[in-house]
């Protein structure tokens, strides 16, 4: 049966000595409030940090713990307190959570705590090695505390199905790549089968991310990393509002919100944070001083109340954080205030869920100031519990939440002016204006709720996880032993070998693709295998082919993607069609030159038939955009001719058409005969001609991700060479 294994730093429940004894406290934010009813209605397990680690031996501690994962299926993953420190409050909170919220300047990096971050990812990878049943099992990985997790999973179980979810926002990036462990990171989430995030616009953020960092190309879907596909998915998240509006409807948490709003008439406007510089609670104080100066009239008529959660109180901006607020309000209320009066009641500290949704319920205002933030449920909590109310949600717009809250006001926290103006636009709001954005923001709430979240999630990750290990699979990898057999059994064979990502790794510069130490001795070996024949099929020039691979004997070399070809063992190369003569050349250079001066850091590669623009080395997004341009262009330029263009990795050519791998090997086949077993291996584009040509009987092997025609698929070209090594080596007895 299916289980469900949510793992996140944070448990629901955080462990705390209270006088002699270890006592269970109900845990703060976002996380916890989305994932308890989720797993609560299910019968999964939580894997987690308890909270505080003491140090030495602690007998009641852990006898509660034990209780913990007893009654509640939750799992303590204990971090030796100097680890602690510095993951959680270090690199977690002073590295990662303001740089994803897109505040490097705030961000400290310190290598070390780098260093603690994997040993605590390592150590909640050992729980789950002992833990996961990974037939049965969906694991489910939460936010950034634990993004190379998914990796280190997935090696310890290739087969498991992992989903990742980012409660936070993805930076654009330019702020992501300031960190300096920024690719370690995104390989380590690349380990799972789904990565969700809050919106489309943190997805798309790491998209080019992964683009930019990596190199790698994805599609707004999903990213085909070595054949694995990765879904990538905007999923919002929710809350359960069922028990917001029950306690909202209770009779205590009315007559709480009877004696909140008291005779006076005065308005209530609530704002519920966590103490994070990433929720403006400054510039909400900055802007409500403005707002009660700019509009006297609502002096003594309307107070602000603000619930600030302690958090994460060691981290060194948390407490400037907390010194900051507390100044703030005291020369607020100190300046306006009166004998009956304050401006700001402030409240700093945990406060019970039925005194929060009373505060909702009375709160003729909610007002979310974030700077950044993920989602922020309090919004979404506002609105459960004014119910049939009309209340009026004030939202920044860098929250996520304002992606699918379009009926709250919308509010720029930095902008103190504006902000001022929109409250006072929220409280002198017509009824049935604010009712009719009630309604339509709680069935909003209600149907995304964090059961329709979940179940959505865990069904992509059930789909794709089945897709990725099932028998179904997107491409087998190549059965070793089969293709063996079957070179074995051949009377007669061929094996067509591209060059660039086949039998070396892409290099920024072409030039810097050299064949690696092993290649040589690999290829000796099979040509030397009796009745082999064996062929080197690339877009390079003959020249670069016959320094690296002249030395072999035995070995056929086709270079420009075949239109030149060399036979075992003479040493000239012949040109595919006799008496071509590329006299075309001068008309398609300007053209080519007009986009370098474009994208100065792509250059043109001219070869005897052919010329080549490379762009490998522009800026991504602008180079993929600028060859959709240059292929137009010069599309143009050949219509009607014997050329043509071909599109390639970070490369577009102009070449003749006969100039193809197929074109080769049917040239080699009229030489030698067609051999009884034959293989073909390549990564690119101009192999796939050479994979249908060659068809079902054919071994076709791609190399890396993307799609293609190929029956088997590799993820690098280490794997082509031990393949090959495989092939070249005679078999004992
Ligand atoms: N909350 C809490 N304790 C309190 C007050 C509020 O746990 O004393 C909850 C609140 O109900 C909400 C969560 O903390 O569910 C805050 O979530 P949000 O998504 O707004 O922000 P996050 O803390 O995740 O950044
Ligand atoms: C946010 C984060 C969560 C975190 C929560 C509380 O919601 O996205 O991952 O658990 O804040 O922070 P804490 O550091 O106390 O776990």
């Amino acid at each position: 049966m299916t289980r469900l294994v949510v793992v996140a730093n944070r448990l629901p429940l955080t462990i705390r000595r209270i006088g002699a004894r270890w006592q269970a406290v109900r845990s703060s934010g976002g996380l916890v409030s989305a994932l308890d009813p989720v797993l609560r209605r299910g019968d999964g397990i939580w894997i987690g940090w308890p909270g505080e680690t003491p140090d030495g031996d602690a007998p009641g501690r852990t006898a509660e713990l034990e209780r913990w994962e007893r009654d509640h299926g939750l799992i303590a993953v204990d971090i030796p307190r100097h680890v602690g420190r510095a993951f959680y409050e270090g690199y977690a909170n002073d590295t990662l959570w303001p740089l994803l919220h897109g505040f490097p300047a705030r961000a400290v990096f310190d290598p070390g705590t780098f260093l603690a971050y994997r040993d605590a990812n390592e150590r909640f990878a050992a729980v789950l090695a002992d833990r996961v049943r990974p037939d049965d099992d969906l694991v489910w990985i939460h936010d950034y505390q634990l993004m190379l997790l998914p990796a280190l999973v997935r090696e310890a179980h290739p087969g498991a199905r992992i989903g990742f979810f980012l409660h936070v926002p993805f930076p654009a990036p330019e702020v992501f790549r300031v960190l300096p462990e920024r690719a370690a990171m995104l390989e380590g989430l690349l380990g799972a089968d789904v990565i969700g995030f809050q919106t489309h616009e943190h997805l798309a953020a790491f998209r080019r991310t992964l683009q930019q960092v990596l190199g790698i190309d994805s599609r707004m879907d999903g990213v085909d990393v070595g054949g694995r596909l990765v879904a990538l998915e905007a999923r919002p998240i929710g809350i359960d509002p069922a028990p917001w509006e029950a306690l909202a409807r209770s009779e205590s948490v009315r007559r709480r919100v009877a004696e909140l709003r008291g005779t006076t008439g005065r308005r209530t406007i609530v704002a519920v944070d966590r103490l994070d510089d990433t929720k403006g609670i400054p510039e909400r104080l900055r802007a409500f001083r403005h707002f009660l100066g700019t509009h006297p009239e609502w002096r003594g008529r309307a107070s602000l109340i603000q619930v600030a959660v302690p958090s994460r109180e060691r981290v060194p901006r948390y407490a400037a954080l907390r010194r900051e607020v507390n100044e703030l309000v005291g020369e607020i209320n100190g300046a306006l205030g009166s004998a009956d009066w304050n401006p700001v009641v402030y409240l700093r500290r945990s406060i019970p869920q039925p005194e929060i949704a009373a505060l909702y319920a009375a709160a003729d205002v909610c007002w979310v100031g974030s700077l950044r933030d993920g989602m922020n449920l309090v919004a979404k909590e506002y609105v459960a519990c004014q119910g049939d109310g009309a209340g009026v949600l004030l939202l920044s717009e860098f929250a996520g939440a304002a992606s699918e809250m379009g009926e709250a006001l919308r509010i720029n926290p930095y902008d103190e002016a504006g902000t001022a103006a929109a409250l006072e636009r929220a409280l002198a709001m017509p009824e049935d204006d604010r009712a009719e954005r009630q309604a339509a923001l709680l069935a909003r709430v209600r149907r995304n709720s964090a059961f329709a979240w979940a179940e959505r999630s865990i069904a992509d990750l059930e789909g794709v996880g089945r897709r990725n290990g099932g028998p179904s699979g997107v491409l087998r990898q190549p059965s070793l032993p089969a293709i063996r057999a079957a070179f074995e059994a051949a009377a007669t064979r061929g094996c067509y070998l591209d060059y660039d990502g086949t039998l070396v790794p892409i290099a920024p510069r072409p030039v810097d693709a050299r064949p690696g130490p092993d290649l040589a001795p690999v290829l000796r070996s099979l040509v030397a295998r009796e009745a082999t024949t064996v062929l080197i099929v690339s877009g390079r020039r003959a020249s670069e082919l016959d320094a690296w691979f002249g030395s072999i004997d035995g070995l056929w070399l086709a270079a420009e993607h075949g239109a030149l070809i060399r036979a075992p063992g003479g040493g000239t190369w012949e040109p595919l069609q006799p008496g071509a003569v590329a006299d075309w050349k001068a008309r398609v250079r300007p053209i080519l030159e007009y986009f370098l001066d474009q994208a100065p850091a792509s250059a043109i590669e001219e070869k005897e038939y052919s010329l080549a623009w490379h762009y490998r080395l522009v800026e991504p997004e602008f180079g993929d955009w600028l060859a959709g341009n240059v292929a137009a262009a010069l599309e143009e330029q050949v219509a009607g001719t014997a050329l043509s263009v071909l599109r390639g990795s970070k490369v577009i050519e102009v070449r003749f058409a006969w100039a193809t791998k197929s074109e080769a090997v049917a040239r080699i086949r009229a030489a030698a005969g067609q051999p009884a077993f034959e293989l073909a291996a390549g990564d690119d584009r101009t192999d796939e001609d050479l994979f249908e040509a060659l068809g079902e009987g054919a071994w076709t092997i791609k190399v890396g991700s993307g799609p293609t025609g190929a029956r088997t698929r590799v993820a690098t070209p280490s794997a082509v060479l031990a393949l090959l090594a495989a092939l070249g080596t005679v078999p004992a007895g």
